[in-house]
C-alpha cells in the first residue's frame, strides 16, 4: 500500500478526511447532462436531487428522463409492461426536483454541477454552494472544458473539490473522467472514483488539463474534419461515412458535432484558442463560426451540418 507522502508525491494532498461515501447527490442544472447523470444515479440506488432555476426546465428534464428511461426499459423487460413501468417509477421516486438550492444540498455527499459553462456564473455558484453545502460535502464540476482550479478557487473546499466529466448520452456513454486538481486530496479523488463506478462506468483519472483525455483529442480531430470539408477535399456525408466505416466510429464528425451542439463545440475551441492562439489544433473555423452565429447548433435547434425533422 502507498504511504501519504507517496500519495502527496504523485500530485495529491493530504487530509485528514476519510473517504466519503457517496449515497446522496444534488445535481445542478436540468438540461441535457444534469438529466442524464440524475437518470443514471437514480438507476444505481442513489437518491437524487436536480436543482435548477427554472420550474419549467425542470419538467421537461424529467419528461427526458421518462423518454431515456423508457428506451432503458424495453431493452431490459422486452414486453414486461409491467416490470418495465415499475422500474420507471422506482428510479423517479430516487429523484426529487427544487429550485431551492439551500434545502437541496443540505444533506448531499456529494453537489454535482452541470450548468452553463462560464467561468464566471460556476465560480459564484460554488461560491455560494461553498456556503451553504456541509463541511463534508465533496463538489465537482462536469465542466468539459474549464479548468477546474479556476473553478474551485471559488471555495475554501479545494481539497474537497473535482472534476467528473461524463458524455454524451450519459445513459449508454460508459465512461467517466475524474479530474483531480493539485490541491485535491485523495480520499476526495478516490470517492470520486468509486461514486463512478458505483454508477456502472468505467472511469479513468485525469489531470486538470485542457479537454482533459476526451475532448482534446475528440475536438481537434472535429475541427480537422470541418477544415476538410471546408478545403472542399470531401464532403460531409462521404467524410462521416469514411470514419464510421473506416475507423468504426458510432458517429462520423459532423454527425456528432450535431448531437453534441454546435455552440459547445465553439465554446471549447474558442477557450482554447484564446489560452493558446498559435497552436493550429485550435485554429476558427468559418463555417463553424457562421452556424452557430445563425443559430444552427445542431439537433437541439434542427439545424447544423445537417437539417432534421
Ligand atoms: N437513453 C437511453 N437509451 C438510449 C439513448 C438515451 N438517450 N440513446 C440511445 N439509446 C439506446 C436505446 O436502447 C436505443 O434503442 P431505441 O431507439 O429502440 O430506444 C439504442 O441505444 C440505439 O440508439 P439509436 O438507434 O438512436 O442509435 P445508435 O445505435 O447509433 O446509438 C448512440 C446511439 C449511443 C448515441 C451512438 O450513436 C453513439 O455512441 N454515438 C457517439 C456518441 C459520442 O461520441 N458521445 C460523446 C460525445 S462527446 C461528449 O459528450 C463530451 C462533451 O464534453 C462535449
Amino acid at each position: 500500500m502507498a504511504s501519504l507522502c507517496q500519495l502527496v508525491s504523485r500530485g495529491f494532498c493530504s487530509s485528514a478526511a476519510r473517504n466519503t461515501v457517496i449515497k446522496h447527490v444534488t445535481v445542478i442544472g436540468a438540461g441535457l447532462m444534469g438529466a442524464g447523470i440524475t437518470q443514471v444515479a437514480a438507476c444505481t440506488g442513489h437518491t437524487v436531487s436536480l436543482v435548477d432555476v427554472s420550474e419549467d426546465v425542470l419538467k421537461k428534464s424529467v419528461q427526458g428522463m421518462e423518454g431515456s428511461l423508457r428506451r432503458v426499459a424495453k431493452k431490459k423487460f422486452a414486453d414486461k409492461h409491467e416490470a418495465a413501468e415499475e422500474f420507471i417509477q422506482k428510479v423517479l421516486q430516487n429523484v426529487s426536483v427544487s429550485t431551492d438550492v439551500a434545502s437541496a444540498v443540505a444533506a448531499s455527499h456529494l453537489v454535482l454541477e452541470a450548468i452553463v459553462e462560464n467561468l464566471k456564473v460556476k465560480r459564484d455558484l460554488f461560491a455560494r454552494l461553498d456556503k451553504l453545502a456541509p463541511e463534508h460535502t465533496i463538489f465537482a464540476s462536469n465542466t468539459s472544458s474549464l479548468p477546474i482550479t479556476d473553478i474551485a478557487s471559488s471555495t475554501s473546499r479545494q481539497d474537497r473539490f473535482g472534476g467528473l466529466h461524463f458524455f454524451n448520452p450519459v445513459p449508454m456513454m460508459k465512461l467517466v473522467e475524474v479530474v483531480g486538481t493539485s490541491a485535491t486530496s485523495r480520499e476526495t479523488f478516490d470517492s470520486l472514483l468509486n461514486f463512478s463506478r458505483s454508477l456502472g462506468k468505467t472511469a479513468v483519472s485525469c489531470k486538470d488539463t485542457p479537454g482533459f483525455i476526451v475532448n482534446r483529442l475528440l475536438v481537434p480531430y472535429m475541427m480537422e474534419a470541418v477544415r476538410l470539408y471546408e478545403r472542399g477535399d470531401g464532403s460531409k456525408e462521404d467524410i462521416d461515412i469514411a470514419m464510421k466505416l473506416g475507423a468504426g466510429y458510432p458517429m462520423g464528425p459532423f454527425e456528432l458535432g450535431d448531437y453534441v451542439g454546435l455552440d459547445t463545440i465553439k465554446f471549447i475551441i474558442d477557450g482554447w484558442s484564446a489560452y493558446n492562439p498559435d497552436n493550429p489544433l485550435f485554429a476558427q473555423s468559418e463555417l463553424l463560426n457562421k452556424l452557430v452565429a445563425d443559430g444552427k447548433l445542431g439537433r437541439k435547434t434542427g439545424e447544423g451540418f445537417y437539417k432534421y425533422k
